[in-house]
């Protein structure tokens, strides 16, 4: 008799989960700085118009909009786009899935930079696609890596600004990675309000780019799941075929509504994260750190020789810092560091500098002993 395990395909039994980030029980006293959450609450608007809905008689009961219809038209009206290039998800991850089910036959071929958010592969093997994994590797100052033949790619996902490193491609960069694909280029744009600059502009330009974005970072609204993506009004069409039909729950539809409706609350959001990220940039700098120039809500940072990255996270770790450690060979030589509120990052440079003391006492009484 089979095992119920033996009916699962054999692919998805050989592949291995996403791992999200840590999350600590609620009521932790951890400072948390490992999965780039917003360091402030959601614009007060939120709170009032999701308890507006649970007090109204029967709301609970009817099924949600299919649409979102009013959630894209705010989104469409912020973008300066059409309500039918936006598609609203639970979460730009299951939009990330939606673009993988609608564009990509088994065996075809989604590419991506090596490092980018590491939930890439894990779809591309849910789906039965190939994976063409492509260095990323910087040219003096910038990253502008050259594109290698790409005719067999079906999908490019583009992570930009990147993550885990934090700068971002230029719009020329991506109209080029447009143009010279013989398939769709989706712009993963989960940190975009931190950056300079974003690819939005570029959707009535280009008939193959799809832009997303998700309101778990700058809206503070990690719990709610909800991402948006933007595109032509024709792909929007297709797409909207293979998500869940009622993808979006109603409290997730009311609550992002209400926190796209305030963009000053986002400006005052953004405004405190860039400030905090050049604070402690500049802290880390002066201790001897190497830091990757950021256009998102976290950092990535080398700790100085002596001192090892996973060494650093633990001992943070045990002083109530969660930060983000990647055991992949690319990027274990540094920390992902979110960015907090002002008081975290003191207490976070504090605690640093005392890692760092020790770690030059015990390298000191190595020198002392061994000469
Ligand atoms: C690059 C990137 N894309 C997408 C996501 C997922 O966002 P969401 O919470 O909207 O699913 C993340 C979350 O960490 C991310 O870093």
């Amino acid at each position: 008799m089979s095992l119920s395990v033996d009916y699962i395909r054999p692919d998805v039994r050989r592949m291995s989960g996403y791992v999200p980030g840590r999350q600590p029980a609620p009521g932790s006293r951890m400072i948390k700085l490992n999965t780039n959450e917003s360091p402030l609450p959601p614009a007060p608007a939120v709170a009032a118009a999701i308890s507006g809905i649970l007090g109204a008689d029967s709301i609970l009961r009817r099924y949600p909009d299919p649409q979102s219809l009013k959630l894209r038209r705010v989104a469409a009206r912020i973008a300066g786009l059409r309500e039918e290039q936006v598609i609203a998800g639970n979460g730009s991850d299951e939009l990330l899935r939606v673009v993988l089910d609608t564009f990509v036959a088994q065996n075809e071929t989604v590419a991506f930079f090596n490092p980018s958010y590491s939930l890439y592969p894990v779809l591309t093997r849910i789906r039965g696609g190939r994976i063409k994994e492509l260095p990323l590797f910087r040219d003096g100052a910038v990253y502008q890596p050259v594109l290698a033949d790409l005719s067999e790619v079906k999908l490019f996902l583009l992570t930009s600004p990147n993550a885990p490193l934090g700068f971002s491609f230029t719009n020329d960069y991506i109209r080029e990675l447009a143009r010279n694909l013989n398939g769709i280029l989706l712009v993963d744009e989960a940190y975009a309000d931190f950056a300079e600059d974003n690819a939005l502009k570029l959707i009535n330009e280009l008939d193959n780019l799809i832009v997303l974005r998700t309101l778990s970072k700058s809206y503070g609204l990690a719990a709610l799941r909800v991402g948006l993506g933007f595109t032509t009004p024709e792909l929007v069409a297709e797409l909207d075929k293979v998500r869940d039909s009622y993808n979006l729950d109603l409290v997730a539809q009311t609550g992002a509504e209400a926190a796209l409706a305030d963009q000053d609350y986002l400006k005052k959001t953004v405004a405190l994260v860039i400030r905090e990220r050049r604070y402690l940039s500049k802290a880390l700098l002066a201790l001897g750190f190497k830091v990757e120039p950021s256009q998102t809500n976290f950092i990535f940072v080398t700790p100085p020789a002596g001192l090892r990255a996973e060494a650093l996270q633990i001992e943070l770790e045990k002083s109530g810092f969660l930060v983000r450690y990647f055991a992949d060979p690319q990027l274990a030589h540094g920390l992902r560091i979110t960015i907090g509120l002002h008081a975290e990052m003191e207490q976070l440079i504090n605690t640093i500098k005392q890692v760092l003391e020790a770690s030059q006492t015990a390298i000191a009484a190595t020198y002392i002993q061994v000469t």
